[in-house]
């Protein structure tokens, strides 16, 4: 069967209206804005308000990706939303967000892969598109990361944004769009980063609340070591399947986990500093919703131009990780 190239055809972002500062988190644990600048980059994250939840922004974000491809929402037929912070457990978040669009013709359905899941996603409506299964896919990351923030954890409550991005992805001309993409996890390291309660396991009791298993708990430090190396490996091993230099990329979107661990992925793929894009002072980590959210920044920046080639890398929970190569 022939294949078609697929590539992003419109993009879009969204976050909530509220900001919380290094001086708010300075009054309600034991921090410094010195502390969280130096250490991880931040200044400042967005926070949903109570009664705004992840479809919100999600919805928001795939209205201006569907706008800027200049499509109809009844042509999409595959709607992917990667989240670890879904609206509720049932439907799944995709299904929500298929009906607030009138994306009535698509398949729609949650991806769990944490901070990677909008490269799983990426990945998987690439191959639904190039095999014909699909021909206008959406691919969501969103996240309400701040409700499970434990606002009493200083390792972890510095770090977690809330925000959704989105991309369309369609068939484009030969040479064009997603050149190779490459996801992988390894679930050994998977109390680096982890909600104990809330499940079917120590399901949502008034004794797990009360404890804060429902809480997001994280080994800080051995993770950024996994990250930098799984990152930099991943990143050249599509470059390296597309046959292009890692001088030659235009711009590299990292997911924005620490600035310290983009300075050190970057390090090791000898990419120009100034083609590595980073908004975690603004943002914070925002998990599978950072990648969509600074490509279509830089989409509105004009940071990416036709024939560039875009690099993107996460990782995340799980543990996952992932990366992208795309002509743009
Ligand atoms: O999204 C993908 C998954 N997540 C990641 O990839 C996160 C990767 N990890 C990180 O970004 C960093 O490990 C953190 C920013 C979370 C922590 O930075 P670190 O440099 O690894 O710090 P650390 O955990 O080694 O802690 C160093 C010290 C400790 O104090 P002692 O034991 O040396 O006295 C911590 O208690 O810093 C302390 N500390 C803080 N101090 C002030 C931890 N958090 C804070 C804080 N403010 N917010």
């Amino acid at each position: 069967m022939a294949t078609v190239n697929a590539g992003i055809l419109g993009t879009g972002h969204a976050y909530p209206e509220g900001i919380l500062t290094n001086a708010d988190l300075e009054k309600m644990v034991e921090t410094s804005d010195e502390w969280i600048t130096s250490r991880t980059g931040i200044k400042q994250r967005r926070k949903a308000a109570p009664g705004e939840y992840t479809s919100l922004f999600a919805v928001r974000a795939a209205r201006q990706a569907i706008e800027r491809a200049r499509i109809d929402p009844s042509d999409i037929d595959l709607l992917i939303c990667a989240t670890v912070t879904p609206d509720q457990i049932l439907p799944s978040t995709g299904c929500l967000i298929q009906a607030e669009l009138g994306a009535n013709n698509a398949a729609a359905f949650d991806l769990a892969a944490a901070c990677s899941g909008f490269l799983y996603g990426l990945t998987l409506a690439n191959t639904m598109v190039r095999c014909g299964q699909s021909r206008l896919a959406l691919v969501i990351g969103a996240e309400v990361l701040t409700q499970y923030v434990d606002y009493t954890d200083r390792s972890t409550c510095v770090i977690f944004g809330d925000g959704a991005g989105a991309a369309i992805l369609g068939a484009v001309e030969e040479g064009r769009g997603i050149l190779a993409s490459r996801i992988r996890s390894d679930g050994r390291f998977a109390e680096q980063l982890y909600a104990p309660g809330g499940g079917t396991r120590l399901g949502t009791t008034p004794e797990t609340i009360a404890q804060g298993l429902h809480f997001y708990k994280m080994k800080g430090n051995e993770l950024f070591k996994v990250a930098v190396r799984s990152m930099a490996d991943v990143s050249r091993e599509v470059l390296e399947e597309a046959g292009v230099r890692a001088e030659d990329v235009a711009l590299f979107i990292p997911h924005q986990a620490n600035q310290r661990i983009t300075d050190a992925v970057a390090g090791k793929l000898d990419v120009d500093p100034e083609r590595i894009y980073s908004n975690i002072a603004m943002h914070g980590n925002t998990s599978s919703a950072s990648i969509p959210i600074a490509l279509d920044e830089c989409v509105e920046a004009g940071r990416v131009k036709e024939g560039d080639y875009v690099l993107l890398a996460s990782f995340g929970g799980g543990v996952t990780w992932g990366g992208v190569l795309i002509r743009w």
